[in-house]
């Protein structure tokens, strides 16, 4: 299981300062929306320099054309894992599929991950009711779209670690689980709401676990990630 560290920032400059604190403790990194609306690639092009892997958080979700485009663009920019929604539908999970093997094969690029993002870990059954969603629990709606985006071709989906055994056990094991709502023990959930422990996240089977405030807003970046990092390994 890998840690990838959310850089939730609003400029590339406070981004770069909290990968240069945290070191060598981690080498992927997640750039979302927030970044990317303000510093544009730059903060990839920096990423990449420092031999960084990266997770670029866009969640596309658009009519089949716009998002498999778009998807494309993002490939080129040397990431290693892109989202899209997989509510977005299975027309538009299968055009991104295709788009980027053509682009990715044609300019003899590496694939970067096609990630499903399923239910934000931000919302729960209480949202499915809400929206008139009334036959299935979050984990059980989780699954649907992850079946979706499984007979699409992506290669795996984002969602929440409780979902992780459940998702392997029924579309199997090499299907990528990338897990957001990751609190240490006594950590504050902010607005997280289906959260769970590193370790955990570890025992449930998570192949990538997303880490954005424990780490970026801890006094000691360095020492908030060594402090995961061992709690994982022992
Ligand atoms: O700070 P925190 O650890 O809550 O950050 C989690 C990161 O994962 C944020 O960047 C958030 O946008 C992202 N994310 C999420 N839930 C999803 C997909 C992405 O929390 N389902």
């Amino acid at each position: 299981m890998e840690i990838i560290t959310a850089l939730d920032f609003d400029s590339i400059d406070k981004a770069k300062e909290l990968v240069n604190k945290v070191g060598s403790h981690i080498s992927y990194y997640k750039v979302g929306l927030e970044l990317f609306v303000s510093s544009g690639p730059a903060i990839i092009d920096w990423l990449k320099s420092e031999n960084k892997k990266v997770f670029l958080d866009l969640k596309f979700h658009d009519i089949p054309n716009t998002a498999s485009r778009a998807v494309s663009a993002a490939a080129n920019y040397g990431t290693d894992i892109i989202n899209i929604h997989t509510q977005g539908g299975k027309e538009m999970m299968t055009k991104c599929v295709e788009e980027l093997q053509n682009q990715c094969s044609k300019k003899n690029m590496s694939k970067p991950l096609l990630i499903g993002v399923t239910l934000l870990t931000s919302l729960d059954e209480n949202h499915l009711q809400e929206y008139g969603i009334h036959d299935f629990s979050s984990a059980g709606y989780v699954l649907k779209l992850a079946g979706y985006a499984k007979e699409c071709g992506l290669d795996g989906v984002v969602s929440s670690a409780k979902e992780t055994k459940v998702i392997k056990e029924n579309l199997g094991k090499d299907f990528i689980t990338v897990t957001p709502g990751i609190r240490p023990a006594g950590a504050d959930l902010t607005d997280q709401k289906r959260v769970v422990t590193p370790k955990d996240a570890l025992h449930l089977g998570s192949d990538y676990i997303v880490i954005g405030r424990p780490i970026t807003a801890a006094k000691d970046p360095a020492g908030a990630a060594e402090l995961i990092l061992k709690e994982i390994n022992e």
